[in-house]
């Protein structure tokens, strides 16, 4: 692994890096599935740790972070963005795609159709930021896939926080994803949607709260197969034959952090 000075310019498209970005840590749950589906591609992953969280900022400064972020990724020399986070995607992906019109810009949202197709006309929940809920992007998401189930949504501040701190298991997290779940009858939960890329890393306190009957879904997968899918059409992907696995190069964007949380969440069982 390697750091932000250690990224180089290169000409051919297809050697280029695969940039992911998130508001902190939350994206590396993505980066992850991108690295298993495509272990031969080279990845900067930059998480705007300085700022995060943005899922209770407002939506004008989410797209500032959000337009200078990619930004200083654009400059890398990438070959495809990946914005691994609902709430900037839900607040300004259209934006980032009329900026940059030459490289695929790949969003995540939460994973709702999944859950309906699996567990049609069930009581699921939606947890994911306040400014993700508010969006008109998941309220077009709800009315295209929730009419026939019974969805609620769960804003869930508090436990962005929290893993950004360090924590992703323990009392605190346990505490908070109680409260969150205090006034639903679990044992009657069909699904749970990880609307925001952080709660992956969460998941099994979320599984220990809800019970067993309910099953848990997230984006990641789902946006690494869309990744693919995208650089095939723009034929950047790299061959699958080069064998060798690609580098990951982690950027923090806050001065007081270093990229070793960002690391120990990547390698994590
Ligand atoms: N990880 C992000 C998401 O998927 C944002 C969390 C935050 O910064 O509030 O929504």
């Amino acid at each position: 692994m390697y750091t932000e000075s250690t990224v180089t310019t290169k000409t051919n498209k297809h050697d280029r890096p695969i940039a992911v970005f998130d508001s902190g840590v939350g994206g590396i749950s993505i980066l992850r599935e991108l690295k298993k589906l495509m272990p031969h591609e080279d990845f900067i992953y930059y998480g705007d740790c300085a700022n995060a969280p943005y899922g209770t900022k407002s939506v004008d400064e989410i797209e500032r972070l959000t337009l200078s972020a990619s930004k200083h990724l654009y400059e890398k020399d990438i070959k495809c963005l990946v914005i691994a986070c609902n709430t900037a995607t839900a607040v300004c992906i259209s934006k980032l795609r009329e900026i940059y019109t030459d490289i695929p810009i790949i969003g995540v949202e939460p994973a709702l159709k999944p859950a309906v197709n699996a567990k049609p006309g069930g009581n699921i929940i939606v947890m994911a930021t306040p400014v993700t809920l508010h969006q008109e992007k998941f309220i077009s998401l709800l009315s295209k896939y929730g009419e026939h189930s019974k969805i609620v949504m769960l804003p869930c501040p508090g436990i962005v926080e929290l893993i950004e701190s360090g924590e992703t298991e323990g009392e605190n997290i346990e505490k908070r994803v109680r409260e969150l779940f205090a006034p639903f009858d679990v044992m009657k939960l069909d699904a749970v949607v990880l609307g925001c890329t952080h709660y992956p890393f969460i998941k099994s306190t979320v599984l220990r709260v809800i019970g067993k009957n309910a099953v848990l879904f997230d984006g990641g997968e789902g946006t690494a197969r869309e990744t693919l899918k995208q650089l095939i059409i723009y034929g950047y992907e790299r061959s699958p034959s080069q064998t060798a696995d690609g580098e990951v190069v982690f950027i923090n964007s806050s001065p007081t952090k270093d990229t070793s949380f960002m690391q120990k969440l990547y390698l994590a069982q």
